[in-house]
């Protein structure tokens, strides 16, 4: 077996082929003068099943693009199975049509995926119905395990796990079993037309360190929002994690000034806050196939 990683995942392609004991793969991209991409598979992939690891990340057209040229191209220089895992699964957040006429963009994407795939993998996708997109098997992976591990390793004041909303619950629930607290999530109530007030649905925060975990952070509204709330309720610590930093502008810069002491994501994504690595979960999966 060869592991491929694409641009966004290099590293994490390196530290999977380590885990396996197998070959890391090698490939070169780089720009034509207009902009399209120039790829080339450098190893020698004939007969050989492959695993090959790309995110969608930004810009995620181009790492589109890159992901279904390498895939096609293994399959034209008669590589034998491909095992597609794309850790961040970028146009999530287009699952279904919200309005008239929209593109359900997280369709098209599993269309072209699975056209060279035989096997695909992602990491905790935004919505689950995704994985019903396609016809070839599939594997969604959790990494809340990962993320529990690395706040159990704090000294927690009775801490406890919240989630930003109710969508981000089930993340918080298996966060929370790792390192064996609480789980909440915050709820918007309509006191009377025009009024709303947010608060953790049953657990009282008063100093208690909270765990604020969402499946992404992206311009990190949402987790700033929740972080001034918490701070209102006289919450202890408040430490940040999430699965996928997607990251847009000086969202870290942001999330610190509003009170986090910890902003902590896996390597989905490469970012500078991406400090865990979700190798052990996707070598763990590929040995059990
Ligand atoms: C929403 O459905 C997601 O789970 C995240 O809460 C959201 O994408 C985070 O975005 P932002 O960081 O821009 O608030």
């Amino acid at each position: 077996m060869i592991v491929l990683g694409g641009s966004s995942c290099q590293v994490l392609a390196k530290e999977v082929a380590d885990d396996l004991g197998c070959e890391l793969g090698n490939l070169t991209t780089k720009r034509f003068p207009d902009g399209e991409l120039y790829l080339r598979i450098n190893s020698d992939v004939r007969g050989d099943d492959l695993v090959v690891i790309q995110s969608i990340s930004r810009p995620q057209d181009s790492s589109m693009v890159e992901l279904l040229i390498l895939l096609e191209t293994l399959k034209d220089l008669g590589a034998g199975k491909t095992i597609t895992v794309v850790p961040y699964y970028g146009y999530g957040r287009q699952d279904k049509r919200f309005n008239d006429g929209e593109a359900i963009s997280a369709r098209v994407v599993a269309k072209h995926i699975q056209l060279d795939s035989d096997v695909f993998y992602t990491i905790n996708v935004h919505e689950k119905h995704i994985m019903d997109f396609f016809d070839i098997p599939t594997r969604e992976l959790d990494a809340s395990a990962l993320l529990g591990d690395y706040f159990k390793m704090h000294d927690l004041e009775d801490p406890v796990v919240m989630a930003p909303d109710i969508g981000a619950m089930a993340l918080a629930k298996g966060i929370a079993e790792y390192v064996g607290c609480d789980c909440d999530y915050l709820e918007k109530k309509r006191l009377r037309p025009g009024e709303v007030e947010t608060k953790p649905k049953t657990l009282d925060v008063k100093d208690k360190d909270v765990i604020l975990v969402d499946d992404m952070i992206d311009s990190g509204g949402t987790m700033i929002e929740a972080i001034k709330l918490l701070k209102s309720q006289n919450a202890g610590n408040v430490l940040v994690g999430c699965i996928h930093p997607v990251l847009t502008g000086s969202t870290i810069s942001n999330l610190f000034a509003s009170g986090a002491v910890d902003v902590v994501a896996t390597n989905t994504l490469p970012s500078q806050i991406s400090f865990i690595t979700v190798s052990p979960l996707i070598s763990m999966a590929l040995k059990k196939l």
